[in-house]
């Protein structure tokens, strides 16, 4: 697992983006526990940084596709396919992910 940052430069209910291994990554914090997901739009592959969180769901900003954070599913279209989720631990307050 790759560090990422301390577990407090991640504010709660925030999309924060990171580039980690040439990989866009969006990490979110939600009641102490990290969620990570690719920055990367299935349907045309637009950035998700720039989009809204509402609860569990990213909605992105160009034509409102929405997945669920926790396992990158697709929750309306035009998404039908899911985005990519990574693997997180959080360790002596700092923030470790799994890139494969
Ligand atoms: S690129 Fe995200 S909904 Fe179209």
């Amino acid at each position: 697992m790759i560090e990422v940052c301390s577990l407090n430069d991640l504010p709660e209910n925030e999309i924060v983006k990171k580039e980690i291994e040439n990989h866009s990554i969006i990490l979110i914090k939600k009641n102490e526990k990290i969620y990570a997901v690719e920055n990367l739009c299935s349907h045309m592959s637009y950035p998700l940084d720039d989009g809204e969180l509402e609860d569990f769901e990213i909605e992105c900003l160009y034509h409102a596709a929405r997945f669920d954070i926790r396992d990158g599913s697709a929750k309306c279209l035009p998404a039908t396919e899911p985005i990519k989720t990574y693997e997180t631990q959080i360790k002596n307050n700092k923030v470790f992910i799994e890139i494969t």
